[in-house]
């Protein structure tokens, strides 16, 4: 496989094009940011973390009936995907309430929720990333009622498998954000699901081990998603 050019830069990862057309190369870098890139930082080794973490995850989503775009780890911070033509969409889904949730509707946090809240984001760092409903995603061609349909099906499901797999490992999964591409046949599971994209809180402390650690400057932030690779079993 032949890495050639930057297709895109993003605030944590670098995409590349291939010799082989349907395949990009997905470089993790040691870059961390949060809130729309305002606050920035290299913490070294996160890449890395990342790139194993995001391929377990998607092996195990594989395995467990999510296909996604995740193909093989190829170095230790770099991965090839399929190509996708991506939703300008963020689908998150909340079995806990926190962050922005709290912030926008003044709940209280913690309150535990019977069923998953699920909650779609428009991708767009000069306007904080608003909330839209279904609505706006037909309105505005974003996406078709059909793909709306599968997005929320699908991170349902991913939701049913990741909580399981991390209520194993003594952990909880507060809440999570993921996104789809477009391939000639559907919509595929894109992008990444690592510590950046969740919330993951100790079961027993409820310690914070995900990116709220370096959003609130609690420090430990790679070491704490060491712990949860650790815990999950992965071979670090
Ligand atoms: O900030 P908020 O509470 O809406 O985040 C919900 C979940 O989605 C968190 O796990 C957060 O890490 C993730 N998220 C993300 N990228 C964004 C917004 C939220 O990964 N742009």
């Amino acid at each position: 496989m032949i890495k050639k050019d930057l297709v895109s830069k993003g605030k944590a990862k670098s995409l590349y094009s291939t010799d082989d057309d349907g395949l990009l190369l997905m470089e993790y870098r040691d870059d961390t940011s949060a809130f729309d890139g305002k606050k920035k930082e290299a913490l070294k080794g996160k890449g890395e973390i990342n790139n194993k973490f995001n391929g377990f995850i998607m092996k195990h989503l594989q395995q467990n009936g999510v296909e996604t775009h995740f193909v093989e780890e190829i170095s230790p911070n770099e991965s090839l995907v399929t190509r996708l033509d991506m939703l300008p969409v963020e689908c998150v889904v909340r079995n806990i309430a926190t962050g922005s949730l709290c912030r926008r509707l003044g709940v209280e946090e913690g309150i535990k929720f019977k069923d998953p809240l699920f909650e779609f984001f428009l991708k767009d760092d000069d306007l904080g990333d608003p909330l839209i409903n279904d609505n706006h995603i037909i309105a505005f061609g974003w996406g078709t009622q059909e793909e709306i349909d599968f997005m929320k099906k699908q991170t349902f499901l991913i939701n049913k498998v990741l909580c399981t797999l991390f209520d194993e490992a003594n952990l909880i999964l507060v809440d999570y954000k993921v996104e789809y591409g477009r391939t000639s046949e559907g919509l595929l599971l894109g992008d990444e699901f690592t510590p950046d994209g969740c919330r993951i809180w100790d079961k027993d402390t409820g310690e914070s081990l995900d990116k709220d650690r370096f959003r609130k400057d609690l420090g430990d932030v790679v070491e704490s998603y060491q712990i949860v690779a650790h815990k999950l079993g992965m071979e670090i």
